[in-house]
């Protein structure tokens, strides 16, 4: 009998403090009006200064551990998706390992930017099919305002943080039909320049891009991976779909990476999808990138968006450029 992943259990954490667009106001040139209006965005939310991204993706996994009625020492994986990691080694998701107690996980951190947690349910997909493991904690964490440079009034407008964290595991009962039906990732590596956020290459061409000259800061060409973003979540959605023959009929709800409502629009027209069908919690937290999928599914839930027997489906883009989409029988 086929092995079938199923998420159990889902959790979120946001940063501690809100960032209205009329603070942002006092800090750039820049007003509600045009952050409303180009963005949809009106407040985030923001880490302290000492809670960093292993912070918030370990009160995440918490609550996703208690969804599912789990404890730590059943987790066979955990793969913690950011592009913010308090440091390169150890890994976010070993640090998460250690603070929950999760002695018999092993743990790694995937890089997609804001299409990880898409990427680390392709992957905890695999795992659990071929019968390799059984519980599987998937999280999508990061801390943006940590890597903003709030003297660019194009960037740091976008950005909040969070966390969202998904239990998958074995379901094999089969009355059960809850699954993973698909996932479906990938890249344009030659459109990477678009989206930087360097580390060891701290060139001069890097730093002439940013209005700080911080290298530490992400730096972003909005309208280029803008319209990337367009065609590359319309096309994701339609392509999964098609490769378990179903159409966009199918879907009961659409929960697609929260960057900014001009993007979903579009998105959304070129899926020609109802657009009550679609989830958008942006206004609230702006741009979190790895967490924003995590964090949405886990509103839609609480809000009642997610029933039993539905179609969900996520999808995402990011930088890399990165891309992903998975669906989901809940
Ligand atoms: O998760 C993946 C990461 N990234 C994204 O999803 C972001 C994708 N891109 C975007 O969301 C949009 O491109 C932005 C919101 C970043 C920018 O919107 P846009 O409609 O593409 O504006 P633009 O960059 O073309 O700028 C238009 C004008 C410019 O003025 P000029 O050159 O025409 O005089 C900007 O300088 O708006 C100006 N501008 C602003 N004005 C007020 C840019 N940022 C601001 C601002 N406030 N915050």
């Amino acid at each position: 009998m086929q092995i079938k992943a199923k998420i159990i259990g889902v959790g979120h954490a946001l940063g501690e403090d809100v960032l209205t667009n009329s603070d942002l106001e006092k800090m750039v040139e820049t007003n509600d009006e045009w952050i409303v209006e180009r963005t949809g965005i009106r407040e985030r939310r923001i880490a302290k200064a000492d809670t960093y991204t292993s912070d918030l993706a370990y009160r995440a996994s918490r609550e996703a551990l208690e969804d599912a009625g789990l404890s730590p020492m059943d987790l066979d994986l955990i793969i913690v998706a950011t592009v913010t990691p308090d440091f390169l080694t150890p890994a976010v998701s070993c640090i998460v390992q250690a603070k929950l107690g999760a002695d018999r996980a092993a743990a790694y951190d995937i890089n997609q930017a804001c299409t990880g947690l898409v990427g680390g349910l392709t992957m905890a997909q695999q795992f659990i099919e071929n019968g390799k493991y059984r519980h599987i904690l998937v999280v999508g964490a990061d801390a943006l305002s940590k890597v903003t440079d709030y003297k660019d009034r194009k960037t740091c407008i976008l950005f909040g943080d969070g966390a969202g964290a998904v239990v998958v595991s074995r379901n094999e009962d089969p009355d059960d039909d809850s699954r993973i039906v698909a996932a479906k990732i990938g890249a344009v590596g030659s459109l990477g320049h678009n989206l930087t956020l360097p580390f060891l290459r701290m060139d001069e061409e890097e730093k002439a891009k940013r209005v700080s000259k911080d290298l530490h800061s992400l730096w972003m060409d909005g309208s280029e991976v803008f319209k990337f973003a367009v065609r590359i979540m319309a096309e994701a959605v339609k392509e999964t779909l098609a490769d378990v023959g179903m159409t966009v009929d199918d879907i009961d709800l659409l929960i697609p990476h929260q960057a900014n409502t001009r993007i979903i629009d579009g998105a959304v027209k070129r899926i020609k999808i109802n657009p009550d069908k679609v989830f958008v919690n942006l206004p609230k937290y702006g741009n979190m990138s790895a967490a924003s999928i995590g964090v949405a599914l886990k509103e839609a839930i609480d809000e009642g968006r997610v029933k039993r027997g539905d179609t969900i489906v996520l999808v995402g883009f990011g930088g890399g450029l990165t891309w992903g989409c998975t669906i989901l029988k809940w």
